[in-house]
């Protein structure tokens, strides 16, 4: 019988290619990352990805890690907050947070994916006590796709779907700031379906009424109407990938979040934040870790990939906003 090829399955894919990417930054000394050799059945099989994608990945963690814990620090009284990761894949910063300084903030981390990863993400927590001694007490739900603990939730949605059907999966506290993190996923999305989930998150989560703070931090590729772009979205259609939410400009991306009902917004590239975001002191000690002789390509990658957040009704909004910090302001450069 004939079955439709599942298209899915390639955006999917892309999974393993984050995870990849993050288990060769850890292991070369770029990111802290203990964990996500244990989402990988064979990890001392993978080989490490070149400089240029080690350093992509080394900006971007340590950008939305930055901008995560000040999110955090910003909720005022110290009070809790709750994170819902969309697209979380075989993401690890649950655990980053849940065994660091900022673990008693979590009031509930919720992460959504297709069935299949989550399934698979699921299988590898159980598998791994590492993994289930930092969630306490859990159970599997929903013939495995599902997993739930007192703090974290993991749980199958297609984001394509309208997210009042998300909203009411997740049994979000209404009285909570909460933070949306999106890292490399509205790409793959329909525009009105990753704007549609932004919208939902500022008019009030599906809880009734406008709730506040409201927080989101988006990581993406942009502006892929010039000739690198064109040149990657003829690799990712070989596999059979499409990104049809991509925005032309990081302009666009500020702009998606103004439509989207956020009061304060900001996107940089990660060659910006490699430049102006970084202290010298770390910079320094990544240009140790491996000899990067493609530097025109390294600068021409980083252009086209963003970091980008907003808020609305955050502590701070007007002032000194919540955001990366340029090297110097605060600390050394
Ligand atoms: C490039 S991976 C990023 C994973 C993770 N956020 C990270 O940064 O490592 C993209 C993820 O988005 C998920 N995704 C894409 N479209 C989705 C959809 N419509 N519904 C649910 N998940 C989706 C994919 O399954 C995949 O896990």
């Amino acid at each position: 019988m004939f079955s439709p090829p599942d298209t899915d399955s390639a955006t999917r894919s892309t999974d393993q290619d984050a995870l990849h990417a993050r288990l060769s930054a850890s292991r070369l000394g770029y990111i802290p990352d203990p964990w996500a050799a244990l989402f990988l059945s064979r990890p001392q099989g993978v080989q490490n990805r070149p400089g240029l994608i080690n350093v992509g990945t080394w900006l971007r963690t340590r950008s939305v890690d930055l901008l995560v814990e000040e999110f955090i620090a910003r909720v005022e009284g110290g009070g809790k907050v709750q994170v819902l990761s969309v697209g979380a894949g075989s993401d690890t910063r649950f655990w980053r947070l849940a065994t660091g300084p900022l673990k008693d903030r979590l009031a509930k981390y919720i992460e959504v994916d297709f069935p299949e990863i989550t399934s698979s993400k699921a299988r590898s927590i159980w598998k791994h006590a590492r993994l289930k001694v930092v969630l306490g007490a859990c159970k599997l739900d929903a013939g495995g796709t599902a997993l739930h603990s007192e703090v974290y939730h993991l749980l199958p949605f297609d984001l394509r779907q309208p997210p009042a059907a998300l909203g009411a999966l997740l049994n979000l506290d209404a009285a909570l700031p909460t933070l949306l993190l999106a890292e490399c996923v509205l790409p793959y999305m329909p525009p009105e379906a990753g704007g549609a989930l932004l919208h939902w998150a500022t008019a009030g989560l599906g809880l009734g009424g406008e709730r506040v703070p409201v927080g989101v931090v988006l990581y993406e590729m942009f502006g892929l109407g010039d000739a690198f772009g064109g040149v990657m979205r003829e690799n990712l259609a070989a596999r059979g990938v499409s990104i049809p939410g991509t925005l032309p400009s990081l302009h666009a991306l500020q702009e998606r979040f103004e439509a989207a009902g956020y009061t304060q917004s900001s996107a940089l590239t990660l060659q910006d934040i490699r430049t102006h975001y970084v202290p010298r002191s770390e910079t320094e000690r990544v240009a140790t870790l491996e000899l990067i002789d493609e530097y025109e390509e390294l600068d021409l990658v980083l252009r086209h990939y963003a970091v980008a957040w907003a808020s609305k009704g955050l502590a701070g909004e007007g002032e000194g906003e919540w955001g990366l910090r340029k090297a110097g302001e605060g600390e050394e450069s």
